[in-house]
C-alpha cells in the first residue's frame, strides 16, 4: 500500500521515522540535526519544516545536493539547512558536536557500520541521538536471488541480533528498534518507479532503469520482505558516569 506518493526518500523508511527520531531527541529550535547521506533532503526538509531546526545535510552525489538544495527552496526551509557536498569519511565534526545525527537509507553499510557508529559517536554531544534505517537478513535460508540483488556479497547485511551487538559495543543505547513496514518498501518503490521515468540525471542511464526494474521484480515476486527487512533504530549515545 502506497501511502506516501510525494515521498522523496530513496530508502524504505521515509518521513514518519524521521519525525520519531527528531521526537524522541527533543528537537527544537535550537537544535542542531546532522543528516549523513541526505540524498534528496527530503529528511533534512521534514525536520527542518516541523521543528524549526537547524540541519547539515551531507552527501558525495552533487546531483543529490542540487537536487535537495532546490527541495528546500521550495518548501521555504533554505535558510535552516547547510548543504555540504563531501564524502563523509574525509569530514570531522567532533568539535561542533549535533543532537541528532541521522543516517537514513543504508548509508551505514556504504561507509562499514562499526566505523559509522563509533564517527557518528564522536559527532554527538552528551546524550547525543542517531537514528538509522539499513537493510537487514531476517533468516539464514534465503534465496540467492535476493543475496545477489541486494548485494549480500559487497555490503556483507547484519542481522537484528548482531546490529544489536554492535550499537552496545560502539556505546549507544536502544530507545526504539523495528522493522520498517510493508507501506514503507511501497513508498520507496513507488519513488524510485517514478524515477525511472526520468530522462536526465542518475535514473536516465539505462543500466541504473534496468537495475531497478530488476530489483522491484524480485522483490514483490520473490516477496523478499519474508527473508530481508530494513531495520529502524534510535539510540541514545551512552553517557559515562
Ligand atoms: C540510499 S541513499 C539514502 C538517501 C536518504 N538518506 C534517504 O533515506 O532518502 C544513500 C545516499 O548516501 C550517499 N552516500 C553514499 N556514500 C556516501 C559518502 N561516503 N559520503 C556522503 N554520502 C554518501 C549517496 O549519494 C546517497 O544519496
Amino acid at each position: 500500500m502506497v501511502t506516501d506518493l510525494n515521498s522523496n526518500y530513496t530508502s524504505p523508511a521515509g518521513k514518519e521515522f524521521s519525525f520519531a527520531s527528531a521526537r524522541f531527541a527533543g528537537i527544537n529550535p535550537s537544535s542542531k540535526v546532522l543528516d549523513l547521506g541526505c540524498g534528496y533532503g527530503d529528511a533534512s526538509c521534514n525536520l527542518a519544516a516541523e521543528f524549526r531546526c537547524k540541519v547539515t545535510a551531507v552527501d558525495i552525489s552533487t546531483e543529490n545536493i542540487a537536487y535537495a538544495r532546490q527541495m528546500a527552496v521550495e518548501r521555504n526551509v533554505s535558510h535552516l539547512i547547510n548543504f555540504v557536498n563531501a564524502d563523509l569519511t574525509t569530514l570531522d565534526y567532533s568539535e561542533t558536536p549535533f543532537e541528532l545525527i541521522l543516517m537514513e537509507g543504508g548509508i551505514l553499510s556504504f561507509i562499514t557500520r562499526r566505523k559509522g557508529l563509533s564517527v557518528a559517536s564522536s559527532w554527538l554531544g552528551r546524550g547525543g541521538w542517531v537514528s538509522f534505517s539499513d537493510l537487514i537478513l531476517l533468516t539464514e535460508q534465503i534465496p540467492d536471488e535476493i543475496l545477489n540483488i541486494f548485494e549480500h556479497d559487497r555490503f556483507d547485511y547484519e542481522n537484528e541480533q548482531s546490529y544489536r551487538n554492535l550499537l552496545d559495543e560502539t556505546g549507544f543505547d536502544i530507545h526504539f528498534m523495528s522493522l520498517v513496514p510493508p507501506s514503507g518498501w511501497d513508498n520507496y518503490y513507488a519513488h524510485m518507479a517514478r524515477r525511472l521515468e526520468d530522462s536526465s540525471g542518475f535514473f536516465a542511464d539505462k543500466q541504473i532503469k534496468m537495475a531497478f526494474h530488476k530489483e522491484i521484480d524480485v522483490f514483490y515476486r520473490l516477496e523478499a520482505y519474508r527473508y530481508i527487512g530494513y531495520l529502524f533504530c534510535i539510540a541514545r549515545k551512552k553517557t559515562k558516569l
